[in-house]
């Protein structure tokens, strides 16, 4: 039978034979998945274990100070790096959205190798992946039977030599949680909905800028602020906005507007891989709506999401 301390016993003890006195460096996203990879690699290491936390300027609002000042608490070694405009650059104009993991992937990659070899003697890479990413980005047939690829899972390219480790690539994602309780990780890391690697870039319909974001992070922050002042977030496996690449006609005092559109998409799931939409109250979602459409700049529609996973997916891209 599983249970998260023997897991935990059984893991540490794999880490410490396998990198012995060797360096690890980690990319921490402020997830749930790479915190608890993280806090299990420290158990076993410990300060041998250097991290990197990017500001990909596609997190949530206030996300990246608010993480660093978390991990600060842990007693994480952790460099925060601002490379905001490095992934805008590498954004510009796409608006495939495999395109868009690629280009996020590879300027993470970049910005990554750029911090690590500054760093003496690492050997090996530190990764959060969980059982449902590598299971999601197997490919049977070829690329075209990828559903969809997840860009933080396994192989790197060549020039950086460091092999991988992953010390949670069997478990799925309420196990992660258990391990990261038992931990002593904080609530409010871990009970963090999940949050794709390539965060808002894929929740942007069409290409990517840096006025958009500012955009989505606000849409996003009055709706997630709205569950958890509700009591609803915790009822909520993952929740969060799109931003559609359309524009609707609207009417505000008495002018005409024609201004964007923004969906709400908020989940039930147990690991991801199969999800429903929730029902969230309609006085809710009307409040919200509300808001959003009279603090947000540009935005005169909002629209709930009430498809399933099959056949849509979590995310729209
Ligand atoms: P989908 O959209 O495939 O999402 O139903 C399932 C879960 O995976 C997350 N997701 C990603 N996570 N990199 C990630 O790290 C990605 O490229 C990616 N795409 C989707 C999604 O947020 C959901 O939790």
């Amino acid at each position: 039978d599983w249970t998260s301390d023997v897991f935990i016993d059984a893991s540490i003890a794999d880490l410490k034979a396998k990198i012995g006195s060797d360096k690890v460096v980690m990319g921490l996203s402020g997830g749930v998945d790479s915190s608890v990879a993280a806090t299990l690699i420290h158990r076993a290491i410990g300060d041998q274990l250097i991290c990197v936390f990017v500001d990909n300027g596609l997190l949530r609002k206030n996300e990246f100070e608010e993480v660093l000042d978390s991990y600060k608490h842990m007693g994480l070694n952790v460099i925060g790096v601002d490379a905001k405009q490095k992934f805008y650059d590498a954004l510009a104009g796409i608006t495939d959205p495999e395109a868009k993991r690629k280009a996020i992937g590879n300027a993470f990659i970049e910005v990554f190798d750029e911090e690590s070899n500054k760093l003496e003697g690492v050997k090996w890479l530190g990764q959060g992946t969980i059982y449902p990413d590598v299971i999601e980005s197997i490919s049977v047939k070829g690329p075209s039977a990828t559903i969809k690829s997840h860009h933080n899972v396994g192989g790197l390219p060549d020039f950086m030599k460091l092999s991988v480790v992953e010390p949670l690539n069997t478990l799925f994602k309420d196990e992660v949680r258990e391990v990261g309780r038992a931990l002593e990780i904080v609530e409010k890391i871990i009970g963090r909905h999940p949050f794709p690697g390539p965060g808002l870039g894929i929740r942007i319909l069409g290409d990517v800028t840096a006025e958009k974001v500012k955009t989505l992070q606000e849409v996003d922050h009055i709706f997630i602020k709205g569950l958890k002042d509700h009591g609803l977030y915790d009822e909520v496996w993952q929740a969060g906005a799109m931003l559609l690449p359309i524009q609707s006609v609207g009417v505000m005092g008495d002018e005409r507007t024609y201004e964007k559109v923004v969906a709400l998409r908020a989940v039930g799931s147990v690991d991801g891989m199969t999800a429903d939409w929730i029902h969230l109250p309609y006085e809710f979602l009307g409040k919200i709506s509300n808001d959003i459409i009279n603090k947000v700049k540009g935005v005169n529609r909002v629209v709930y999401d009430i498809s399933s996973k099959p056949p849509a997916t979590i995310e729209w891209e």
